[in-house]
């Protein structure tokens, strides 16, 4: 990154768009010699081991969502970035089946909120999956119209993300799905956060061509608390910078079944998705790990089998796509949300009025996140 950094930007101006601009790029594609891969990584100046709280967590537990003894994960931080943890791919042979499923197939079901519910009647989004086994399952792959699957773009979990007003709200509110906040209380449990609380999840679903635009993730009311990010099918670069634009961004891979923490001082850091990268030729890792989960099966687990009917749609979506999960506790424990001023309360009449007006353009968004079929946004 140094290099080409130094060389591209001058002082004063936004580098991190320029650096977007240039991963995002496709004709020419860019260099991608200075993005950091972690699955390589030998500690240098630049890449150091992360300290984790092998206690934290037991081995049963982990195995129950899924993941290794806490021990055999590769951590790493970045130097510069104090509260950055990169996991590379924590989680057993076979279990990311199940939390791929969650998110295609569990996951988008109400009462969770998606993008396809601002423009669509609760009836005809009750079941995107069953809606799209047909059609995903039919080749060629180029036909018309697109399957509910391939159009949804974004799922929301526990506190709604408003996209408009960039709030969580107590009446926007649905159970947070146990199994997810399980694993969640792991992983953080184990980067030295005991007692986290899965308040509001967001799910991003990307295409080939799709991008996430430069953001903050800064709605939440706890900042103490890290955000939990996990990436599963296509990898993607990922660029993380600093407190301003002016701060040069760090670019790195995201393979399936990475996660990254983002804590402490780096909680609150610019960071983007510029480009999904195309599938590997041949088998991709996640098919080729199989489902050898039989041995690895707990009592309590909470990874189950995922049947082969499940899989087949699973991986022919997730072959050409990426989806990535970030977890969030928005309030400090007995925290609750300010009152909004009288002036602004709404009836329950004009909320209902307020849901249409706005659901065209929460369809779009507010934090860019582009892609060829729709400009969704996500920025918090
Ligand atoms: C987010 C986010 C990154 C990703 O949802 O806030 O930054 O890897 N996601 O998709
Ligand atoms: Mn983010």
């Amino acid at each position: 990154m140094a290099k080409m950094a130094a060389s591209m930007i001058e002082s004063g101006e936004d580098a991190f768009r320029k650096i977007f601009k240039f991963y995002k790029r496709r004709n020419p594609p860019p260099d991608f010699s200075d993005v950091i891969d972690f699955t390589k990584a030998i500690p240098c100046e630049k890449i150091v081991p992360a300290k984790l709280d092998t206690t934290a967590v037991s081995d049963v537990e982990a195995a129950r969502v899924g993941l290794q003894p806490v021990r055999d994960w590769k951590a790493f931080g970045l130097q510069g970035y104090p509260g950055f943890i990169f996991i590379s791919n924590p989680f057993l042979r076979g279990s990311q089946r199940f939390w791929v499923r969650q998110c295609l197939k569990t996951y988008p079901q109400k009462p969770n909120i998606c993008n396809l519910d601002m423009h669509m009647s609760p009836s005809d989004t009750q079941d995107i999956w069953g809606n799209s086994v047909h059609g995903l399952s039919m080749s060629p792959r180029k036909r018309e119209p697109k399957t509910l699957l391939e159009r949804l773009r974004w799922v929301t979990l526990g506190y709604h993300y408003n996209w408009d007003t960039k709030t969580y709200s107590a009446s926007n509110y649905t159970p947070f799905p146990a199994d997810l906040h399980l694993l969640s209380v792991h992983l953080a449990a184990a980067c030295g956060f005991p007692g986290f609380i899965s308040e509001a999840g967001i799910l991003n679903y990307y295409r080939s061509d799709s991008s996430l635009g430069i953001h903050v993730d800064e709605s939440e009311l706890d900042h103490t608390q890290p955000l939990l990010s996990l990436s599963f099918g296509q990898s993607a670069i990922f660029l993380l910078g600093g407190t301003c634009r002016q701060d040069p961004p760090t670019a790195m891979y995201m393979n399936s079944g990475d996660v990254m923490v983002m804590s402490g001082q780096s909680r609150l850091l610019y960071h983007a998705v510029p480009r999904i990268l195309p599938p590997p030729q041949g088998p991709t890792a996640l098919e080729t790990e199989g489902c050898g989960l039989a041995s690895s099966m707990q009592d309590g687990a909470v990874v189950e089998l995922v049947s082969e009917e499940d899989w087949t749609l699973c991986s022919r979506y997730i072959q050409s796509s990426r989806v990535n999960v970030t977890v969030r506790q928005v309030l400090r424990q007995g925290q609750s949300f300010p009152e909004a001023p009288s002036s602004l309360q709404r009836t329950d009449a004009d909320q209902a009025t307020g849901y249409h007006e706005e659901a065209a353009d929460r369809d779009s968004g507010k934090r860019k996140r582009s892609n060829s079929d729709s400009a969704d946004t996500v920025q918090t």
